[in-house]
């Protein structure tokens, strides 16, 4: 079993989008929530909400995730808050622009939020779950991550990160009982788009999933025991060959002689 029944689950990024929509439904499950964004106004009426409706116990931890002290306050959390079975790394953002047009400090602040607060909130988790022998890391990538060519580089390769790091830690983490699953969504219908200056209405419809079941697929794959789950990837065949092509680079990547299409002379 990847989650256990009724733990506290906490969610960062949970005051808009992905995050809340995976607070409603966590709650719905049974489980107590902690609820980890800068807008506490918009967490505390949810709170508010899913406590009326569901009876669950939410807590709601304001935090700047792209601040160290901050990310460090909620690592502390989840080291210590009682019943912790689930950490829900989502908060991300995206740039306006691109690598060379965006200002230093958007790009210090992506890093900052989509990179470094997720590694260290789940060192803490990982601590944390191996210590008791339960529980599980949620990770939300992008399907950006396999696919450079269609994004802003610096946010794709913030999600390559999420993936990479997830697949290693699941390997990790697995004996000691610790899930961790990493989920690739497409677009989807959230504030971020609007928040970088994107419509997502100019999109195609057919390429737009909305949150609800973004959120819907991916406990599935959970639920499941997946590592890798891809909501909007209908032929999974797809992504079967791509590892199995991967894995078969491995042995070939690291040798004391170079290629010989690089042979000097
Ligand atoms: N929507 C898509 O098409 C899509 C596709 C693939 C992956 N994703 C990923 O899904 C995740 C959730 O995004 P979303 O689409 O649901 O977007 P969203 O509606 O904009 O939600 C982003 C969440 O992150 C929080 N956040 C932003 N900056 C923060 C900061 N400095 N400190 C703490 N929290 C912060 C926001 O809350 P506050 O503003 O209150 O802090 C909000 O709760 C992100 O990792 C994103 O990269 C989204």
């Amino acid at each position: 079993m990847s989650v256990i029944p009724n733990s506290t689950a906490l969610i960062t990024g949970a005051s808009s989008g992905i995050g809340a929509v995976y607070a409603e439904k966590l709650a719905r499950r049974g489980h107590d929530l902690i609820l980890v964004a800068r807008d506490a106004a918009r967490m505390n009426a949810l709170a508010e909400r899913l406590r009326g409706q569901t009876g669950c116990s939410v807590e709601v931890l304001p935090a700047d995730l792209t601040d160290a002290t901050q990310v460090a306050k909620v690592a502390q959390r989840i080291a210590q808050a009682p019943g912790l079975g689930l950490l829900i790394n989502n908060a991300g953002m995206a740039l306006s622009g691109t690598l060379s047009t965006s200002a230093q400090g958007d790009v210090e602040r992506l890093i900052a939020l989509n990179i470094t607060a997720p590694a260290l909130l789940a060192r803490a988790a990982a601590l944390r779950f191996s210590e008791q022998g339960s529980g599980a890391i949620v990770n939300i990538a992008s399907v950006l991550a396999l696919a450079p060519e269609m994004f802003e580089g610096v946010y794709s390769g913030t999600k390559a990160f999420i993936l990479n790091l997830s697949q290693n830690l699941s390997a990790e983490l697995g004996p000691s009982g610790v899930h961790v699953q990493v989920v690739l969504p497409g677009a989807t219908r959230t504030e971020i788009w609007a928040r970088s200056g994107t419509d997502v209405d100019g999109f195609p419809p057919e390429m737009v999933m909305d949150a609800g079941d973004l959120v819907d697929a991916a406990l599935i794959g959970l639920d499941r025991g997946e590592t890798v789950t891809i909501p909007p990837l209908a032929d999974e065949a797809g992504w079967e060959a791509l590892t199995r092509t991967r894995l078969a680079l491995v042995p070939h990547l690291s040798r004391r002689d170079v290629a010989p299409r690089y042979a000097a002379g």
